[in-house]
This record gives structure tokens, C-alpha cells and sequence, in this order.
């Protein structure tokens, strides 16, 4: 099969489409012949070198796909050859055919194409299992977004809004006139270092911080006052070096609770771009640029 290769770590040009070794499955999996993969920030963190691979995952980039299942693991009792679905991977998105434990695939929600489904799944997981199954954001509850343009904040935006939160996407300390001095419950921040700060201050009474990120540094200091005088939660977690166990929970969550709200049109694909596999270095520069809003994908 053909597959994205980092050739050597570095840039967006170390990227090549080359023919490699088609993956096999293991007997609690299936093998999706890719139709449509979606870009993560993690990725061009990946192509630099300084986020490698798990042991015992796929080498090559892409935590996500969208495809057509071609082949099944004798473990596997819910999917079958021919079924459309989109998944959530460990890496390998950026391929022909991906191979992937049972329990991370989802069905493509009816009234999204096969391609634009490809834009959920590591959202949908991200996001659902940070903001929601962590810091409990619940319905009235008010939601800071740092980044709100991004792949993960376009999404957090929609479900926040369907869950009946009050979403801000505001930077800095404005959000605290915002709330009428209240201060917000949950912040969902990728900035880390040059935020922290402004973050614990936005935050109000039983306020929780999510790290999902540290693009601007992550060494920070913390007065203990802050967070012990407003009882602060402050949370990070990564969804890539999960089990797949614990994937395959987080998975069900989301099935369950983001599906309906896709279904309902109250979730939107947010696609901005499309490449083909082979313009894959064009897209990481689009990443790279910020002038993205939303999800870039490529397809095979
Ligand atoms: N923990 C997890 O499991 C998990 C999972 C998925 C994603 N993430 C993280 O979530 C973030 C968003 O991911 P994504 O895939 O949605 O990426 P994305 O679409 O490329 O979005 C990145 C966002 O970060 C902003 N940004 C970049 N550098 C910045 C800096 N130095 N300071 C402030 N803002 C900066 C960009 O907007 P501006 O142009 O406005 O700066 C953009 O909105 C990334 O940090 C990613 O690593 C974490």
C-alpha cells in the first residue's frame, strides 16, 4: 500500500508517499481501507521527532480515519466486511489501509459523508473525555476555549453549546468581566506556560483547569494560595498513550452522548481543507501557518 513516510525528522518536505508493508490484524481487529484521514497538531510533533510513536503502534502518521472496513479480526462480533465507520487511532491514519482495535471504530453518523467523518473521532474523544468526563462541565456551567479556531476548539464549541454550557472564547483576563466577576468552571487550554497564570485568576469558585497542550512552554510557577483559596482542580492528560481498553470506554462515551448531537445537525463538521495523501507536506504548512479554522484532511 502507499503510505506517508517521515523520511528523517525535520519539516513539512521530510514527508513522502511511499509503497510500504500493508498492516495485518490482530484477531480484536479490523482493517479499514482508508478514505479519508484528518491532521492533529500532534502530528507535525511527530514528523519533528520530538513526539514519537508508541511502542507496539503503527509508525506512520494519523490518529484517525474515516474508510470502509476490509477486513475482520475472529474476535470481532460488531463489524463486518463493507461497513462504513470512522476510527480512532494509535497512528497509521496517513495510509491506504489502516489496521485498528475494534473497540476505537465507530459507525459514520447518518448525514455526514464518509470523507467528513474522518474530522471526529480524535475530537470527539479529545474533548469529550477532558472537558466532560474529567472536569464534569455541566449544563449552565461556563466553558473558557483557548484557541477556538482549532481543530479541537471548532468541535468543543458546538458540544459545549449542545450540553447547555455557556462557551467563551476569549484570551487573557477579559472573561472575568465576562461572568460579572464570577469567574468561568471549566477553561480547556492547549497554551500552557503563557496562560497559566490568567487562567487560575479567570477561574472562579470549584473552578477546573484542563491542560490539553503547552504550545507556548510548560514550566510555570504556582502561588498554591490561588488554587487552595478557590478550590481549584487543575487537570492534564493525553489521549494518544491511553490502553486501548481505556480508548475503547472512551470511545462508547462518545458514541453515546456526541453521536445524537451529529445526528441532530447541532454538531457540525468544521473541514477547511482538503489534500490529497501526496500533498501531505502542503498540509502540515497549513497547520503550521495557523490560518487553518477547523479540520485539515487528506485523502488517498
Ligand atoms: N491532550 C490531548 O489528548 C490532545 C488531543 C488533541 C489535541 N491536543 C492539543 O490541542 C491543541 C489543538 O490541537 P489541534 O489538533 O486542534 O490543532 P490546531 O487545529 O493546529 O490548533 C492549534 C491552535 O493553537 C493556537 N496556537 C498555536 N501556537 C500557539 C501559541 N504558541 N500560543 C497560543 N496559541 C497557539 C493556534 O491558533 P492561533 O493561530 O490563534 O495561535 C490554533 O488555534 C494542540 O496543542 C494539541 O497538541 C491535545
Amino acid at each position: 500500500m502507499k503510505a506517508v513516510v517521515v523520511t528523517a525528522p525535520g519539516g513539512p518536505d521530510v514527508l513522502r508517499v511511499q509503497e510500504v508493508e500493508d498492516p495485518e490484524i490482530k484477531d480484536d481487529e479490523v482493517l479499514i481501507k482508508v478514505e479519508a484521514t484528518a491532521l492533529n497538531r500532534a502530528d507535525t510533533f511527530q514528523r519533528k521527532g520530538v513526539y514519537p510513536p508508541l511502542p507496539g503502534s503503527s509508525q506512520y502518521l494519523g490518529l484517525e480515519c474515516s474508510g470502509t472496513i476490509e477486513a475482520v479480526g475472529k474476535h470481532v462480533s460488531r463489524w463486518k466486511v463493507g461497513d462504513q465507520v470512522c476510527a480512532l487511532l494509535g497512528g497509521g491514519g496517513y495510509a491506504e489501509k489502516v489496521a485498528v482495535p475494534a473497540g476505537q471504530v465507530l459507525p459514520v453518523p447518518p448525514g455526514i459523508s464518509l470523507k467528513d467523518a474522518a474530522s471526529f473521532p480524535e475530537v470527539a474523544c479529545t474533548v469529550w473525555s477532558t472537558v466532560f468526563m474529567m472536569s464534569r462541565l455541566s449544563s449552565g456551567e461556563t466553558l473558557l476555549i483557548h484557541g477556538g479556531s482549532s481543530g479541537i476548539g471548532t468541535f468543543a464549541i458546538q458540544i459545549a453549546k449542545y450540553q447547555g454550557a455557556r462557551v467563551l472564547i476569549t484570551a487573557g483576563s477579559e472573561e472575568k468581566e465576562e461572568t460579572g466577576g464570577k469567574g468561568v468552571d471549566v477553561i480547556l487550554d492547549s497554551v500552557g506556560q503563557a496562560y497559566f497564570r490568567q487562567n487560575l485568576d479567570s477561574l472562579g469558585i470549584d473552578g477546573r483547569l484542563f491542560v490539553l497542550g503547552t504550545l507556548s512552554g510548560s514550566v510555570t510557577e504556582i502561588d498554591l494560595r490561588v488554587v487552595h483559596s478557590k478550590r481549584l482542580t487543575i487537570q492534564a492528560a493525553g489521549l494518544r498513550s491511553r490502553s486501548p481498553e481505556n480508548k475503547a470506554v472512551i470511545v462508547r462515551e462518545v458514541e453515546d452522548n456526541v453521536w445524537p448531537a451529529i445526528v441532530a445537525g447541532k454538531v457540525k463538521a468544521v473541514v477547511y481543507k482538503h489534500f490529497p495523501l501526496s500533498e501531505a507536506a502542503e498540509a502540515h504548512q497549513l497547520m503550521e501557518s495557523s490560518q487553518h479554522i477547523g479540520k485539515i484532511l487528506l485523502f488517498p
